[in-house]
């Protein structure tokens, strides 16, 4: 059965039982800030399934794009993809598990629908925990379709158990899965949910029941409703009996084209999983780009996904002799397989060709200098530190995994955590810093905090008019007693080059000039040169700071109103903190 034909009968399936069809939400969710996009049909359906009314009425069904990025590094297996369609009905306080897992029995392994063998179908149900009781409801339902016992896996909360985020509303849920005979069993616990590849999930029915709060603690719902999910192209693949979702129309065209665009002529294990990266990756960051919001590749939220999967693919598609330009002659193939099912995508193509191709040429121009670079700290220390993957990643763009495979072939491990650690910290300060916050004390406004904030901001700029632009923020934290900035720079400044900071951050002082607030779209505050080191989670306008000509910088604040007040500047310490990282520690004096 070929996919245009899945999502067709699935939804006439449940149109004739009663549900309504309703249209893909975007793959951006709405009211969601706390996730960066949909990552299954019961997203965007989430207030509804809280209560309130929906206009198509309490049984729906529909065909939803989504994105996970939590599957990233699994892209290349037989199952896992980043962008991917998802079959799915509703309930909304009106049927429950009895009618849902009934259908979902019926349209699986009825001759008049998917037809699969019933004598392949497992199921898993939620075993229960402190926070809901063992679904025995569900088994009972479950066994009297016809399933017997020893193909029912009672699982606990990390298997059975579906919320999306971490809070809202959630429940335990049944997966069903298919099993393959191709793929022996792993061994004498192979059972659902292990991960081997023999069985192999195609749909989950999720009992929405309880409400998460932020605090964990879970609430009865006024309503009780019904959310599935099916993922098209796993059921593709098992439906036509092929050993992967790469198997599938879905990818067919897009790795054949790939291969023909290598000059090699024949692939090794890995090389292929190469190939189905780049197919995945390049799919994935068109369906985003395809969006009629017109998010490009950068490095504020969706636009920094968009980044990653094509500078992965493109480090993927040199690995094998693929030219330049390989994403454009991809995104016809894209365009043809969803612009019937997706409108949005042909209405975007000339945007997504635009960004397909300056995106790649900008890499290449960085990659350079980031391969340099990399050479460079590898050979002064022999090492690559989570945090020169971390500096590689925020100064040059290099992806993680690129850096990873670089010190992979060197024969040496990153140390994710310590990389994940300042990637967090980084993620953490630019949210705070959006919201006006400031980590490291800001947050209470003290006087000399404030003050040394504004002066932090005045030895940015002196660093860079004297030791020349490569040098850029790397991190900021104040007490009430002095300031402390890290910044890219291969060595310690020398007498002099502190003499001359510290005496142009005085002379602006001594001038006491105003520090002003404005507001301004991002865009345009990055075009009028302000320097901005949080780079994610930036609204559409953006709070900017400029201390007359001489700073601007996007910042959340708090500031003192002229520079007069903030005394004498002084750097009281420096100190080479890893390769390319200088810490300076400055102190601000009376004048008296
Ligand atoms: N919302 C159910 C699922 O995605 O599995």
């Amino acid at each position: 059965m070929k996919i245009s034909e899945l999502r067709s009968i699935y939804l006439k399936f449940f149109k004739e039982k009663g549900h309504s069809v309703i249209a893909s939400a975007s793959l951006f969710p709405e009211d969601d800030p706390s996730v960066l996009f949909t990552s299954a049909g019961m997203h965007p359906l989430v207030p509804y399934l809280l209560g309130q009314t929906h206009p198509e009425g309490i049984r729906l069904t529909n065909v939803q794009k989504c994105i996970r990025t939590t599957d990233i590094e699994d892209v290349g297996d037989t199952t896992h993809l980043t962008f991917f369609e998802m079959l799915g009905n509703w309930s909304l306080g009106d049927y429950w598990k009895k009618e849902a897992i009934t259908w979902s029995y019926e349209f699986l392994t009825s001759k008049k629908w998917l037809g699969f063998d019933p004598n392949k179908l497992s199921v898993t149900i939620f075993a229960g925990d402190e926070d809901s009781p063992r679904d025995d409801e569900a088994a009972e339902v479950w066994k009297s379709v016809g399933i017997p016992d020893e193909r029912i896996y009672f699982l606990g909360k990390e298997d059975n158990w579906w919320i999306a985020g971490n809070s809202g509303p959630c429940g335990p849920c049944s997966e069903m899965f298919i099993e393959v005979d191709e793929i022996p069993k792993c061994g004498p616990d192979c059972r659902p949910g292990c991960h081997c590849g023999h069985f192999v999930e195609v749909w989950n029915d999720v009992f929405m029941m309880y409400n998460k709060s932020e605090d964990g603690k879970y609430t009865p719902l006024k309503q009780q409703s019904i959310d599935t999910g099916m993922g098209v192209e796993r059921t593709a693949a098992m439906l036509q009996g092929v050993p992967s979702v790469f198997d599938t129309e879905a990818f067919i065209p897009l790795i054949e084209k790939i291969k023909e665009l290598s000059s090699m002529e024949e692939f090794s294990k890995e090389e292929d999983t190469q190939i189905r990266i780049i197919a995945d990756h390049v799919r994935s960051a068109i369906m985003i780009m395809a969006d009629d919001r017109q998010v490009g590749p950068s490095n504020v939220e969706q636009g920094y996904i968009v980044r990653r999967l094509l500078r992965k693919a493109i480090h993927s598609a040199d690995r094998l002799n693929i030219g330049t330009g390989f994403m454009i002659e991809l995104t016809d193939l894209v365009v043809d397989m969803f612009k019937d099912v997706y409108k949005e995508v042909e209405r975007n193509q000339e945007f997504i060709v635009k960004n397909l191709k300056a995106e790649e040429e900008k890499f290449r121009k960085t990659l350079t200098k980031a391969l340099r670079r990399f050479d460079r700290i590898f050979q002064e220390s022999n090492t690559i530190t989570g945090q020169d993957a971390f500096l590689l990643f925020t100064s040059f763009g290099l992806p993680l995994e690129m850096t990873r495979d670089l010190a992979e072939e060197r024969g040496i491990a990153i140390d994710m955590e310590q990389f994940t650690k300042q990637f967090e910290e980084h993620r953490e300060k630019s949210r705070t810093a959006t919201q006006g916050k400031f980590k490291g004390g800001l947050a209470d406004h003290s006087e000399e905090i404030t003050k040394l904030h504004t002066a932090t901001h005045l030895l940015q700029t002196a660093l860079r008019k004297v030791l020349g632009k490569e040098v850029t923020q790397n991190g900021s934290n104040i007490t009430d007693e002095r300031l402390r900035f890290d910044f890219t720079f291969s060595r310690k400044l020398t007498p002099d080059e502190v003499e001359q900071v510290e005496k142009m951050i005085n002379d602006v002082i001594a001038q006491d000039i105003a520090v002003e607030q404005s507001f301004m779209k991002y865009d345009d505050a990055i075009a009028k040169g302000a320097l901005a080191f949080f780079k994610e989670n930036y609204g559409e306008e953006v709070s900017v700071y400029n201390i007359g000509e001489f700073s601007l910088e996007l910042c959340g604040g708090p500031h003192v109103k002229s520079t007069a007040v903030l005394g004498k500047f002084r750097i009281a310490k420096q100190k080479k903190i890893g390769a390319g990282i200088v810490r300076i520690r400055a102190v601000l004096e009376s004048n008296s």
